[in-house]
């Protein structure tokens, strides 16, 4: 999956799900993005890793977004579902946009992070993490698309720092993204940093 041949029907995307779910009722907009992407090509957690997803997620979800239009889809639908106090979305780069997150948003550590952008560059926004220091021992770090289409790098990423984070593979029979009719086998990494 790359930036280049991916070019979602934003608009599509935007007219099926508010016009087949209600406003302020999330699981109904749940239902109706899962409906869509099971005949489109969708960049989605899928209902499989999202069950897993829902066991870890708190409170408050803050998600930095780099494409402005996606960005502005993505906070149609928060609104819609009634979600705008619980979602933040920040547009840019996380390199960029992740540097003055914790004094913006006065928060001190972060405990859950979901990585699930481009492959390349999991380890260079986990350094950026660590080094600003997000995390405090018990949080934890989810990096999608661990097996499919694969992030060995991050992978052997994690395995070298044991010490630091204890970690398993969940593997997921998901649909594929793309191509909604078959599936694939996917995994989360999940990485527990250490007391
Ligand atoms: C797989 S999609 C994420 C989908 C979303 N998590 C979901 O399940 O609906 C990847 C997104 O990451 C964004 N992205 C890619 N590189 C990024 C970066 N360095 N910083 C922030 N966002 C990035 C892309 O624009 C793309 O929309």
């Amino acid at each position: 999956m790359t930036a280049t041949i991916y070019k979602p029907d934003t608009k599509g995307y935007l007219d099926f799900v508010l016009s087949n779910s209600t406003p302020g009722d999330a699981e109904s907009v749940l239902a109706a993005m899962d409906r869509y992407a099971e005949t489109n090509a969708l960049m989605h957690i899928g209902d499989k890793k999202g069950e897993y997803m829902d066991d870890l997620i708190r409170k408050h979800n803050t998600n930095v977004m780099m494409n402005p239009e996606f960005a502005s889809v993505a906070q149609k639908v928060i609104d819609h579902a009634g979600l705008s106090s619980k979602v933040t979305i920040i547009v840019g780069e996380f390199k960029v946009s992740s540097n003055e997150f914790l004094s913006t948003y006065g928060v001190k550590k972060v405990d859950l992070v979901f990585i699930d952008h481009w492959m390349e560059v999991y380890v260079q926004d986990l350094k950026i993490i660590e080094e600003a220091q997000w995390l405090r021992p018990g949080s934890i770090v989810v990096a999608d698309n661990v097996l499919f289409p694969g992030a060995p790098e991050y992978q052997a990423y994690i395995e070298k720092n044991s010490a630091k984070f204890s970690s398993r593979l969940i593997k997921i029979q998901t649909p594929h993204p793309m191509k909604p009719k078959e599936t694939i086998l996917d995994g989360l990494l999940v990485a527990e940093l250490k007391v």
